[in-house]
């Protein structure tokens, strides 16, 4: 295993359209393991593969990865291809990025969401959750369609911080 390097804000990887994996292979699964390692070790609780240069659809997610909150029991979750195919009601969450440091922003998601993917052996998975894991996967599968949190602020907002990243670079 290995820890990848996390591509960070403006790096315009981070703002492309990953593609769908067509074949679970020994090599993607080394780059799953990888991503795993990689979101520990940030340590972070989700990561998507845009986020180390890989424009594949892939995330990884253990909302109990977290130093602050060691309330929540860890839960690994590794999902090829995700989809949101079903999402209720609206929520705002305090969110972070390991591509956006030190910024932490409120965000509008969907409070509820059921998602459809493949585990890494290609078998489907189904997730049905509210809560952290949701707002999470919201998150992460956002990153495959190269949009970042801060795309989903208001545009003034938004400028700000980007002129504030801008600038500590
Ligand atoms: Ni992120």
């Amino acid at each position: 295993m290995a820890i990848l390097p996390i591509r960070v804000y403006p790096d315009p990887v981070l703002h492309k359209r990953a593609a769908e994996v067509e074949e679970i292979t020994a090599e993607l699964r080394q780059l799953i393991e990888d991503m795993v390692e990689t979101m520990y070790a940030a340590p972070g609780v989700g990561l998507a593969a845009p986020q180390v240069g890989v424009l594949k659809r892939i995330i990884v997610i253990d909302i109990g990865n977290d130093d602050a909150e060691k309330k929540r029991p860890h839960q690994l979750f590794k999902l090829v291809n995700p989809v949101i195919v079903e999402g209720r009601g609206e929520t705002v969450c305090d969110e972070g990025c390991l591509s956006v440091p030190d910024i932490r922003e409120n965000v509008k998601r969907k409070e509820w969401v059921k998602v459809e993917a493949l585990d890494e052996n290609g078998q489907p998975v189904v997730i049905e959750t509210d809560g952290l894991l949701a707002i999470c996967l919201q998150h992460e599968i956002d990153h495959l369609d190269g949009v970042l949190f801060i795309d989903n602020l208001s545009s003034v907002k938004r400028a700000m911080i980007k002129s504030k990243l801008r600038k500590k670079k």
